[in-house]
């Protein structure tokens, strides 16, 4: 049986803010859900989260995890401390725990696999996730024999000097023997710098407690500041654009690209510089992004191209043109063989197939059918300052340039609007509408000027 918990209840100082740290976000989650979710190749039991610092607030942020067990550390008096909060709750609990601190964030599951796989095989009371770092700086220093098992662990601001020279480091990585942790768990003192209940302490009173180093070091950055959170998110981004251009997707200047790792991309997409995809994004086969794109949870049908352009919330369909300069918002969605740019705003509204929105337009709560044309400049008025109507408009109809449409107002199929009409009463199928006042010209008529009174 494995018990993960993960640590989060400390505030984070270094952050220098109002958030706790494990809720500051790394591409579009939280540090501790990234935490969890390192787990999810592993069969686990139990599924602990140690909160205390804004509690209801880490809680709140976890609710769509419902195994969570919410174990509270009132006062944060160190990791040790943090841990010994799991016995009431783990009384009768016989297996392996394994505690993550949360605020390592790019852990894979293989390697938490490994560690337990090795911490097993040795029968170990604890085993503990190491690193030799080139720069060790600000991490717990681990000592060893030549066995590879732990005498000791030393707090950075602990070490001698002397001590410092070791770059062997502890990842905040730690799988336990839960009943032998269980039993010493009491026995933790507060004889260091900080006056905390260290868990590295357990090291002491352990054996046998083995290091294991990771293969890859990237995975363990622990974010203590918003420096190693930058860095975290390109270590994060090189890893999914890698994984992409794997995948048969084409980068151009990955450098400039952003992408979540909840965006799904079908093979030969490519993607322009300065594009950033986000969410629950899809991308079609043979899509074409950017350059100077934005896409947050949406879906790109086949082939389709978006050129300098912002889509949330909205489906495209395949093959159709977005942009350049179009906003898609608030389900926007459209049909297959669309073209919609040159500053267009949708929103909440729904585009049959092969209608063109080419020109300067504002359409908002709105149904349009298929083979509809809209005039550069048509505005529907979808509000009155109160509620929001729509409007809707049949297969083939074409309107004219500049013209608003009153909403809520229908227009049927096959309607011709004149260009410049204000619609505000519903037009049936197959109809000429002009609602613009006639033009008036006087034949010879000229400003009669000041002089020529005289
Ligand atoms: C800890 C380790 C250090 C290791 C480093 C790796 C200890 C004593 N030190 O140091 O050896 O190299 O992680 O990143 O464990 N937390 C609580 N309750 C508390 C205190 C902390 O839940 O009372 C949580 C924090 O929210 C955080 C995690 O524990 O997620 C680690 O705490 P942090 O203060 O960042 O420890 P480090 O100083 O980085
Ligand atoms: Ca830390």
């Amino acid at each position: 049986m494995v018990a993960v918990a993960i640590l989060a209840a400390g505030k984070g100082t270094r952050m220098k803010s109002d958030l706790p740290k494990v809720l500051h976000e790394l591409g579009g989650r939280s540090l501790v859900e990234r935490a969890i979710l390192s787990c999810q190749d592993l069969v686990v039991e139990r599924l602990l989260v140690i909160i205390g610092y804004q509690g209801d607030r880490v809680r709140e942020a976890l609710g769509h995890y419902p195994q969570i067990e919410f174990v509270e550390q009132t006062q944060q008096l160190g990791t040790g401390h943090a841990v010994q909060q799991l016995l009431p709750h783990l009384q009768d609990f016989v297996g392996d725990l394994l505690v993550l601190n949360g605020d390592v964030p790019l852990l894979r599951s293989s390697t938490l696999a490994h560690l337990l796989h090795t911490h097993q095989t040795h029968n170990n009371a604890a085993s503990i996730l190491t690193a030799q770092l080139a720069n060790p700086q600000g991490y717990g220093r681990v000592f060893c024999d030549k066995q590879d098992l732990i005498t000791q662990i030393i707090e950075d601001r602990d070490c001698t000097p002397e001590q410092k020279q070791n770059r062997r480091i502890n990842s905040g990585v730690y799988c336990f023997n839960w009943q032998k942790l269980a039993e010493i768990l009491p026995k933790l003192g507060t004889n260091n710098d900080q006056g905390e209940y260290y868990l590295t302490d357990t090291a002491n009173l352990l054996h046998p407690v083995m290091a294991v180093d990771v293969a890859d070091e990237q995975e363990i950055s622990g974010i203590n500041d918003r420096q190693q959170l930058a860095a975290a998110y390109n270590i994060l981004q090189t890893r999914i654009k890698d994984q992409w251009m794997t995948a048969g997707v084409t980068l151009i200047d990955p450098a400039s690209i952003t992408i979540d790792d909840t965006v799904e991309l079908a093979a030969d997409v490519v993607i322009e510089p300065q594009t950033h995809l986000r969410g629950k994004t899809i991308l079609g086969a043979g899509c074409r992004v950017g350059p100077g794109s934005l896409i947050e949870n949406s879906t790109i049908g086949d082939r389709s191209t978006v050129l300098y352009s912002v889509v949330s919330d909205s489906q495209v369909g395949a093959e159709t043109r977005v942009g350049p300069y179009a906003h898609l918002r608030g389900h926007a969605d459209l049909g297959n063989n669309c073209r919609v740019g040159n500053f267009v705003e949708l929103k909440n509204a729904q585009v049959g197939d092969r209608t063109n929105i080419a020109h300067l337009s504002y359409l908002g709560d709105a149904t349009l059918g298929q083979k509809v044309n809209i005039g550069a400049g048509t505005i529907t008025a979808n509000y009155d300052g109160v509620h929001k109507h729509r409007t809707e408009v049949g297969d083939r109809t074409k309107v004219g340039a500049n013209s608003v449409l009153v909403a809520p107002v229908t227009l049927g199929a096959d309607v011709t609007v004149a260009a410049g009409s204000v619609v505000t009463e519903n037009v049936d199928d197959d109809a000429l509408v002009i609602a613009r006042s006639r033009q008036v010209v006087k034949q010879g008529w000229r400003l009669r000027s000041v002089n020529s009174e005289q």
